[in-house]
């Protein structure tokens, strides 16, 4: 008998998600005969019930599409609140109800610990990691990933220029969470001149010492990109503090800007494209073969199966020791480390 299939796209949003919607349901569909359901906003829509049979026609299109066509909702189903219903078993009953074989969870971090808790109580679940912030535990990439980071590398782009014009230091805040992959991506791919990542800890005074040098030295201008989390939780803003900081300690005029949403928005790039359709198909082929409670992840180029609780309740974050690191040190990047000084 064809297999039936549940899909559903959970915590924030990012390029990506159609594509890989698509290449799940037109592989279970077109390859494998199967039928699948896309439930609407996250776990929210298993736990009312609300959802759609996905058609060959209704995937159409929406490959370069940003956004998802489910939508999504921060919803965690175990976490304790209302009480009025148990959500685990709402979720329970509408799988039953509607007799899936497996359900297909689209997320980050917060959305592949659901999922682990939902293969526990006896679901069978798949699912792929997506964030832009590229900090799921267990594969190499997320997609979403190169995408934010190829807007937040325009961006920096465009700083270089009225930054150049006014002779300014110009802070840069892009999103990552607690992780740092997009500011230090973003960062060597934008030639920021200094690096600002929740876990490399960097002193103030290295920072300003550096731009003043640069200044001294007669470069017109300098980037700082920083990433939202370094704080670790605080809630200050991290461009507007470390703008202020600058001012303060440089007399260099300085001016911040905060990226924001815009790094979740609008078309997926290419490889984002790639990487989700590879996802998408993998785990249409792991249902197939009866394969379940995995996540799909990269790893070394290969799309592979590591099982889902491996991955949960853990987060990949950047190393100070990783090859691009090293690598922008080496070029003159300054990270706020007293070792920039120690030559
Ligand atoms: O999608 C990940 C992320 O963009 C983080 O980098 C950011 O902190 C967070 O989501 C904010 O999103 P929201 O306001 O939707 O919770």
């Amino acid at each position: 008998m064809a297999k039936k299939i549940g899909i559903l796209t959970s915590g924030g949003d990012c390029p990506g998600l159609n594509a890989a919607i698509r290449g799940v349901a037109k592989t279970a569909m077109i390859e494998y005969g199967m039928e699948v359901y896309g439930f609407s906003s996250g776990f929210k829509g298993l736990i009312d019930n609300d959802y759609t049979q996905l058609t060959d026609q209704s995937v159409s299109g929406i490959l370069t599409l940003g956004g998802t066509i489910l939508g999504t909702s921060r919803e965690k189903p175990f976490q304790k609140g209302d009480e009025s219903h148990d959500k685990p078993d709402d979720i329970i009953k509408t799988y039953k109800d509607l007799g899936l074989d497996c359900l297909v969870c689209l997320g980050g971090n917060g959305t592949i610990k659901t999922a682990a808790k939902l293969s526990e109580i006896g679901l069978n679940i798949i699912g792929l990691p997506k964030t832009i912030d590229n900090d799921v535990w267990g594969t190499d990439e997320t997609f979403g990933f190169d995408s934010a980071v190829s807007i937040c590398t325009d961006a920096i782009d465009r700083l270089h220029t009225t930054g150049n014009s006014h002779k300014r230091i110009m802070v840069i805040e892009v999103m990552g969470h607690a992780a740092g992959w997009i500011a230090l991506h973003a960062g060597i791919a934008g030639g920021g001149d200094v690096i600002l990542v929740p876990e490399i800890e960097y002193d103030i005074n290295v920072v300003t010492q550096n731009l003043k040098e640069r200044h001294d030295k007669g470069k017109p201008y300098s980037i700082v990109v920083v990433a939202e989390g370094i704080f670790k939780g605080e809630k200050k803003s991290a461009a507007g503090y470390i703008t202020k900081k600058i001012l303060k300690m440089t007399g260099l005029e300085t001016r911040e800007t905060v990226l924001g949403y815009i790094q979740r928005g609008g078309t997926p790039t290419a490889k984002d494209r790639i990487l989700a359709t590879e996802y998408g198909a993998f785990a249409a082929e792991l249902i197939h073969k009866g394969i379940y409670n995995q996540m799909v992840a990269i790893k070394n180029n290969d799309v592979i199966a590591i099982p889902l609780k491996e991955s949960a309740g853990k987060t990949k974050l950047v190393s100070a020791d990783t090859n691009l690191v090293r690598t922008a040190k080496k070029l003159g990047v300054c990270f706020g480390t007293p070792d920039f000084y120690k030559k």
